[in-house]
């Protein structure tokens, strides 16, 4: 009897002493994943208490090889971070083009409660009625231009325009008769003028009204040449920290694969391209116009400060660059693979796209389900 008794002591001793060392050792393999989750949260309470002023709302039409995924990350960032709603198709990263944005073109899935939208940061082709009337009220409409020969070349090569034409860049240099054959879209939406094409251009519009009425819907319009001024003339937009719009070079071609044109061939590009020159000459100057309002000496300043914010972070995050990215553009090796920021950053657009879908259709639903149950009891 009283042997039992020590025996039955003695296992129920073992038994509580195994347990807490697998919840000790439970915990331990928890908080090793704890301090990326308890930080990102807390960075992300912290941006909100940072700024209430900031603008959340921000329709940014992401023009073809204008250096736009960088833009894009920016904002993917800041909406997801904040749990904000994105337009966003059920799979890969267009939304419309060749056809123009239409709200059908939203999923079920990804319907929001409210049919409003926060981010628009995807491929499209432009209708303003048609987006105004998805976006929340007082949104920001954005986009990006870049010079239309160097973009046309990165086109070319980047799509392979090549094997569809059946001519080299070189040969189109060489001789107009050549440039009839150009006349075609690759996948129907990629060839000259694109970023008329995906800002909505019809081919019988009036090329200065046209251009008038993107100036008059759009509030920033900015010009790739000049990213990190893009970049804080956006911040001043939507009344956000430099911090906001740290970014890392994505989608970028290595160096020494970006031809340099010569003058000649500049212009033989421009000359293909002449509605986007119009657009783009348009919007240089008018970019032009707002840094000289924004202050000289406040952009020079805030331009230094991105450069080192962006320095920063890429030495923070980035242990060496590869070319494993899409079509072998930069991707990264993380060196800190437990920042929010840095995991982010580095994200392709795909991965993020899908990422963030995956999130919001869940979101979307568990908030659907519980409006149906408070329905049913009126
Ligand atoms: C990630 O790194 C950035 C840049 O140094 C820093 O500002 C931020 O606080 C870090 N985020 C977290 C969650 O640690
Ligand atoms: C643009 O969208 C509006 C609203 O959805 C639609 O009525 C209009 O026909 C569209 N424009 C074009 C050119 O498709
Ligand atoms: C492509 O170009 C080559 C050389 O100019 C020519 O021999 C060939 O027939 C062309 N092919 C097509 C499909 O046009």
């Amino acid at each position: 009897m009283r042997n039992g008794t020590v025996i039955i002591c003695f296992i129920t001793v073992c038994f509580i002493l195994l347990w807490t060392t697998i919840i000790q050792f439970s915990n331990q393999r928890d908080s090793l994943k704890l301090p990326a989750i308890s930080k990102s949260l807390s960075a992300i309470v912290r941006y909100n208490e940072l700024n209430k002023n900031e603008e959340t709302c921000v329709m940014f039409l992401k023009a073809h090889k204008c250096a736009s995924t960088t833009v894009q990350n920016i904002l993917m960032r800041f909406g997801y971070s904040r749990g904000l709603d994105f337009v966003l198709p059920l799979t890969g990263n267009y939304i419309g083009n060749p056809e123009l944005f239409d709200p059908s073109l939203i999923p079920a899935e990804l319907t929001s409660p409210s049919r409003r939208y926060d981010i628009f940061a995807h491929h499209t082709r432009y209708n303003y009625t048609a987006m105004k009337s998805v976006m929340k009220d007082n949104c920001k409409f954005v986009t990006i231009l870049r010079d239309p020969a160097t973009l046309y070349e990165s086109l070319f090569n980047f799509y392979h325009i090549e094997n569809l034409v059946n001519l080299t860049l070189k040969d189109i240099m060489k001789s107009q008769k050549y440039w009839p054959k150009l006349n075609v879209r690759m996948l129907k939406r990629i060839g000259l003028n694109q970023m008329s094409w995906d800002l909505g251009y019809n081919n019988n519009e009036n090329i200065d009204k046209f251009i008038a009425k993107i100036d008059k819907q759009f509030h920033l319009v900015m010009i790739s040449e000049y990213m990190e001024a893009s970049l804080i003339l956006l911040a001043d937009l939507m009344n956000w920290p430099l911090e906001y719009v740290v970014s890392l070079k994505l989608n970028s071609r290595q160096m020494d694969k970006t031809k340099q044109l010569t003058e000649d061939e500049h212009d033989k590009l421009i000359e293909l391209n002449l509605i986007d020159a119009e657009l783009y000459d348009y919007f240089l100057e008018k970019f032009r116009q707002k840094l000289i309002k924004y202050g000289r000496k406040r952009l020079f300043k805030n331009v230094n400060k991105l450069l080192k914010l962006n320095k920063d972070l890429q030495s923070l995050c980035v242990d060496k660059l590869n070319n494993k990215g899409y079509a072998k553009t930069t991707s990264f090796d993380l060196r800190n693979s437990l920042n929010w920021t840095c995991i982010y950053s580095t994200k392709s657009e795909l991965p993020f796209t899908d990422e963030i879908r995956n999130d919001q259709k869940e979101r979307f639903k568990t908030m659907k389900k519980l409006e149906m149950l408070l329905i049913d009891i009126e």
